[in-house]
């Protein structure tokens, strides 16, 4: 996939202005606070149909504006073009997302049509973070791939949502009797458990799979010294092997979990285990020496970390769509190698060229003198208080 063009009107600090892109390196600079994430963030707006940085739609409206457009036209492997357009109205606060005149009404039928990956450095609370950003990155990149996975994690969390709010309500009214209240959790408890078991059989399948990508990129950048491990941490697995799973091993071992959890969720008013609880976790072995990231790895690490995830993510997407039409992912990567040294920019910029069309956003001009050689095409941009200029 291609992002041929993109047109921002009242967009953040954008108030009219179109970029024409190259299908390679698109070198987007300036100073801090011009507007180059901003950017990055209409297109993943067009793509994943929210903004990676989780901003709510109001907050993009130009201010004194009450509405934007994004518009951006797409190529895909076969040729085929495609125009998407976002539109929001703050007053009636309305979104509308239109993929070639045609209004997409359900989000899951439209995400993986554009995929992107994003690597910015919000993406650094990956592996210093909460386990929900861990989970919510994983299941954004399965999604992509996978409209099943996406069609039940959607209905799966519909269903935590409808027993998280059984469980809250009863808190403070007291509505049911405690006998009472365990039947009506033992139903959605039955409810959800086939979707638990195949989301998380998807995602310890996906960990399997998404392995040697992550160490061979790892290699890469920084020598095979490192190697990096991700593992899928859930209740149910404390006693269960993981490594010979199977459907009907997993949904008694989480039947039980649920009912021995039962006491302690209707105390607390809230769900305590299933996938929407499990967590990835992050080691580095580092010259034979196993390390959790999160709480032992160094600020460059943290970052190598994340770059070579990210990368990965790419490689993983491309494979896995490689027999559609769609095409490879497009790559933004925002602000990405401040704090870098010379010598990993450079094995990084050398892994990118064997991408598609990448996007990066940097205050250092310098920068593109080290990757405009491993690129056939590229284009730049200096980002001036929501102007562009085309260099
Ligand atoms: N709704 C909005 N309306 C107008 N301007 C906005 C809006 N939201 C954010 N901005 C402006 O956009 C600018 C930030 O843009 P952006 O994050 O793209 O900068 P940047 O060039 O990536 O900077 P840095 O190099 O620091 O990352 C800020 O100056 C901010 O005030
Ligand atoms: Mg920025």
């Amino acid at each position: 996939m291609i992002l041929e063009d993109l047109f921002l009107a009242d967009f953040k600090n954008y108030h009219n202005c179109s970029f024409s892109f190259s299908p390679k390196l698109n070198f987007i600079y300036g100073e801090n606070g011009n507007g180059k994430t901003n950017i990055l963030e209409a297109v993943s707006m067009l793509c994943y149909t929210k903004s990676f940085l989780m901003n709510a739609e109001a907050d993009c409206v130009k201010y004194g504006e009450n509405a934007f457009e994004i518009t951006g036209n797409f190529k895909n492997r076969v040729d085929s073009k495609s125009t998407v357009k976002f539109l929001y109205h703050s007053e009636e606060n309305v979104k509308q997302l239109i993929c070639d005149n045609d209004k997409v009404t359900r989000s899951n039928d439209f995400l993986g049509r554009f995929p992107l990956v994003v690597l910015s450095p919000y993406d650094l609370k990956l592996t210093m973070g909460l386990q929900q950003d861990r989970r919510r990155n994983f299941d954004l990149l399965i999604s992509q791939i996978s409209r099943v996975y996406l069609n039940d994690l959607r209905k799966y969390s519909k269903i935590i949502k409808q027993k998280n709010s059984l469980l809250k309500d009863n808190l403070i009214t007291k509505r049911y009797s405690n006998k009472e209240l365990k039947e009506l959790v033992g139903v959605w408890n039955s409810e959800l458990l086939d979707l638990a078991v195949k989301l998380m059989i998807r995602r310890l399948d996906f960990i399997e799979e998404f392995k040697s990508y992550i160490t061979s990129c790892f290699e890469r950048i920084v020598g095979n010294r490192y190697s990096p491990v991700i593992s899928y941490q859930s209740e149910i697995f404390e006693e269960a092997d993981i490594t010979g799973y199977n459907i009907d091993t997993l949904k008694n071992k989480l039947q039980s979990v649920l009912e021995e959890k039962l006491d302690a969720e209707i105390k607390r008013g809230i769900s305590l285990a299933g996938p929407h609880r499990d967590n990835y976790m992050f080691y580095m072995n580092k010259s034979g020496e196993m390390f959790e990231m999160r709480t032992s790895a160094s600020q460059g690490e943290h970052k190598t970390f994340v770059v070579a995830l990210k990368l990965s993510e790419f490689g993983y997407i491309n494979e896995n769509l490689k027999h559609t039409n769609t095409g490879e992912p497009v790559l933004l990567l925002d602000d990405v190698f401040s704090e870098l040294d010379k010598g990993r920019i450079k094995r990084i910029s050398e892994l990118i060229t064997d991408f598609n069309q990448v996007f990066v956003t940097t205050t250092d001009k310098d920068h593109f003198g080290i990757l405009k050689n491993n690129f056939t095409d590229s284009r730049t941009f200096y980002i001036v208080n929501g102007t562009a200029e085309k260099c």
